[in-house]
């Protein structure tokens, strides 16, 4: 113990640790214009519901001029503004007024791969083998007789072989679809195109960035075949319609050891500002090589993906949270649970749907707001929203396609925000031909109903911010575990915040203590199934 009172006082957390973030699937937020598309000005006109509902931190995913092969995942121009989603001066606009609010921004930054029509990528496809033009990309002369055959055997993440050839015979490297080439990250041009890049944005006053695919970018040298029976050889197969993106060792696609200089040079470059922070996704199993990336140098911060990978299962969930927080202590880093995000099936849906479905998401919202950390919610999440399935003709994921029409893909969960009125689209467009289609299931969901409704999944997510942020109970970054009963946890933080789960499907007793919040009505003094409470 420490008699100095200077080594007592609190230490102020930077801004990112604890964040209540939120991401904005732009497509799908809100359609200021009436193209169909969500757009930078819609967000803008949103930042009033974002305040309310507590949101400190906005990701915004992209939103700069792409063909739109892969939902703006396929940047042609980094430094730009797809017309779709508006202009430079609307986004200009919206970080000023996000900052009015209180509300931080970052943008979404795709570093591992380029638009097809990236200029760097056309100018490639017209200058000759060897060239300096193609030295940007990873382009190879194939194997077989006359190279006929893929350079190695590596799958893409959506299906097929990871190489296409074009018209001189040479393959080009592509982890994603055949319209997002992989770059060359040993080439010093794509290197300092970054750098241009992240202070262009730093510029104009982003917060910090989303980093995607931020275990990609370095490939091993060579080029090797993927070991037999390495998601990397195929065949790909999405459960759910989630993107697997591969871990481990066994899969050269990802992880490899030079990412970890890539990562070193982009926080050099936010670090020549002030108080910006960098956030990647970062789907690495191992957790020691997980931890890697939050070394002092690399990123601030990665979504922390555990919860996602577990089941509603007590003993699971508890074993993941132990291991985050053990990992993510080793480097002095602090999580960012998040449940959900626009590659995965919303949680409503993945715990079953329906009301149980509903109920086991409300339950796991009030376990990742309990834990030391910053959470990101993925739009609609604070509405309960479910994955629904639409009709073929009117999917648009890359992987509907590349599957050959077996992998439905991402889109059951990408669907337009229902705001208000009592017809598709709910708000969202004045438009009725939206990019993808407004489900009626949404009507009862919109946001308008909720806000009047104290039940409601946007009331519990509302008032579960209010209490995180205004509760001294929320302080510590270690939590100690009781030993509940079957099929129950519990934890307490530090600063006496007690949180219980019942995944159970009878009701179960709580310790004494007062109830700050429940996810659903508690039954006298006993905690519902499917639930979950914070008591002092
Ligand atoms: C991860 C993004 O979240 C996903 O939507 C995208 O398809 C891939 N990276 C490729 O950029």
């Amino acid at each position: 113990m420490t008699t100095s009172e200077e080594s007592t006082a609190p230490t102020s957390l930077p801004w990112w640790a604890e964040t209540v973030g939120y991401q904005i699937y732009i497509r799908s937020f809100a359609d200021s214009d009436g193209n169909g598309v969500g757009d930078l000005q819609g967000i803008t006109d949103h930042l009033g519901y974002l305040e309310l509902l507590g949101v400190q931190t906005v990701w915004i995913t992209p939103f700069y001029p792409s063909p739109m092969a892969d939902a703006g995942y396929d940047v042609a121009d980094p430094r730009g503004v797809d017309p779709s989603f508006g202009t430079l001066a609307d986004f200009d606009a919206l970080v000023t007024q996000a900052h009015e609010r209180g509300i931080r921004v970052l943008v979404d930054i795709v570093p591992n791969h380029s638009s097809q029509e990236h200029p760097w990528f056309v100018e490639a496809l017209a200058s000759p083998l060897g060239s300096a033009a193609r030295d940007r990309y990873l382009f190879r002369d194939g194997r077989g007789e006359n190279g006929e055959l893929p350079p190695n055997n590596w799958q893409a993440i959506f299906g097929g072989p990871a190489w296409t050839r074009v018209a001189d015979g040479q393959w080009y490297l592509h982890i994603f679809a055949p319209e997002q080439p992989d770059l060359n990250w040993e080439n010093d041009e794509v290197r300092a195109d970054l750098g241009t890049t992240l202070r262009f944005w730093l510029d104009r006053h982003v917060d910090g960035f989303r980093i995607d695919v931020a275990h990609g970018m370095a490939k091993p040298a060579g080029l090797p075949d993927a070991p037999a029976g390495s998601p990397a050889a195929g065949p790909v197969h999405h459960e759910g319609g989630i993107i697997p993106v591969a871990e481990g060792a066994s899969d050269p696609r990802f992880d490899n050891d030079g990412v970890h200089d890539i990562h070193r040079f982009i926080r050099q470059v936010a670090d020549e500002y002030t108080d910006r922070a960098t956030m990647g996704e970062v789907w690495v199993a191992d957790p020691k090589r997980f931890a890697d990336y939050l070394r002092p140098d690399e990123l601030h911060q990665a979504f922390t993906f555990g919860l996602i990978e577990v089941p509603f299962e007590a003993t699971k969930i508890q074993e993941i949270i132990t291991q985050e927080l053990t990992t993510h202590a080793s480097v002095n880093s602090h999580p960012a649970w998040t449940l959900s995000n626009h590659d995965l099936l919303r949680p409503v849906t993945r715990y079953g749907g329906g009301e149980v479905g509903t109920a086991r998401a409300r339950a796991m919202l009030l376990v990742e707001m309990a834990l030391p950390g910053a959470f990101y919610l993925y739009n609609g999440e604070e509405l309960g929203l479910p994955s629904v399935d639409i009709p073929d003709e009117a999917l648009q994921d890359p992987t509907w396609l590349r599957s050959g029409g077996v992998e439905r893909g991402r889109d059951s969960s990408r669907l337009p925000m229902p705001w208000e009125g009592d017809e598709p689209p709910f708000g969202f467009s004045t438009s009725n031909a939206t990019w993808l289609p407004s489900p009626a299931e949404y009507g009862p969901l919109r946001a308008e109903l909720q806000f009047e409704d104290a039940a409601s999944t946007l009331s519990l997510v509302r008032q579960a911010i209010e209490i995180r942020g205004s509760h001294e109970a929320f302080t510590g970054d270690e939590i100690d575990w009781y030993v509940p009963p079957a099929g129950c946890l519990a934890f307490r933080r530090l600063g006496g915040l007690i949180c219980a789960l019942n995944t159970t499907d009878e009701p179960v007793a709580l310790p004494p203590g007062e109830v700050l919040l429940s996810s659903q009505p508690m039954d006298g003094d006993l905690l519902p199934a499917n639930s979950a409470v914070w008591m002092i």
